[in-house]
């Protein structure tokens, strides 16, 4: 297979809360995005990357690219205003011998290599569509308003990460779809709810707790300490 990524970059992290664009602050001196590229690349699996970035931070981002000497080719274009806006722009513009299409969030930046290589060898497999899982830790209630209304059954539940695996035609397909639908309810948080809107079928691999997503104060503490560790 030719295996490709998509990086969404071009969120704001509101709940990070920092003047700078999420992607690029820096953790242990390095961008954060640039973290995750590397952790990408270090699986041995990828041919190419699109990182899709915050329009006016894209030369930026495309500097600290340069300035990584990185093995995989980066390249770096302007996202939209939802996470599926940049993920579909980052598609727009794969090599035509691209088969797999990896996507995973910028915000991630110490996905071990077993990760990946999971996703992808199960793509490659033969699977549609296929995300890392990790178990709940904590019960998850179903409220409205302030009035509980339901608790799942916790041990059916599993938290998503990042990357994601398709087969191309199979992601494209969920996105054009998801565009013609003149995009009912919410914009998806992640590219596995478009192949199953579509009606497709998404297939699950272990996910690893260092897959975490820098979300708010709390993660780039975290990140912090992991960045020493690493090196
Ligand atoms: N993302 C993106 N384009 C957007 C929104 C999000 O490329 N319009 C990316 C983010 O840069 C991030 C990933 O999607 O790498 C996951 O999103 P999230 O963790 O929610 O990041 P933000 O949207 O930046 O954070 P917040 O929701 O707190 O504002
Ligand atoms: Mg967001």
């Amino acid at each position: 297979v030719t295996c490709a990524a998509v990086v969404p970059a071009a969120g704001r992290g509101e709940r990070l809360g920092t003047r700078e664009a999420k992607a690029l602050c820096l953790v242990g001196g390095v961008p954060l995005f640039v973290h995750a590229l590397r952790s990408l690349g270090a699986s041995g699996r990828l041919s190419a990357g699109m990182v899709v970035g915050p329009p006016q931070r894209c030369e930026a981002m495309a500097a600290a690219v340069r300035a990584a000497r990185l093995d995989v080719g980066w390249d770096v274009v302007p996202g939209g205003a939802t996470r599926q806006d940049s993920v579909g722009r980052g598609l727009r513009d794969l090599a035509s011998d691209v088969d797999v299409v990896l996507v995973h969030d910028a915000a991630r930046p110490f996905v071990p290599v077993e990760v990946v290589r999971r996703v992808v060898d199960a793509v490659g497999a033969g699977a549609d569509a296929v995300v890392p899982v990790v178990p709940v830790a904590d019960t998850v209630k179903q409220v409205d308003g302030a009035v509980v209304v339901a608790t799942p059954d916790r041990s059916r539940l599993r938290q998503v990460q990042t990357p994601q695996g398709f087969r191309r035609s199979v992601l494209e397909a969920a996105y054009t779809a998801a565009a013609a639908s003149g995009a009912p309810g919410q914009p998806a948080s992640d590219d596995a709810t478009l192949v199953e809107r579509a009606g497709g079928q998404v297939v699950v691999v272990p996910g690893d707790p260092l897959a975490f997503k820098v979300t708010g104060p709390l993660d780039l503490v975290l990140a912090e300490a992991l960045a020493r560790q690493h090196g």
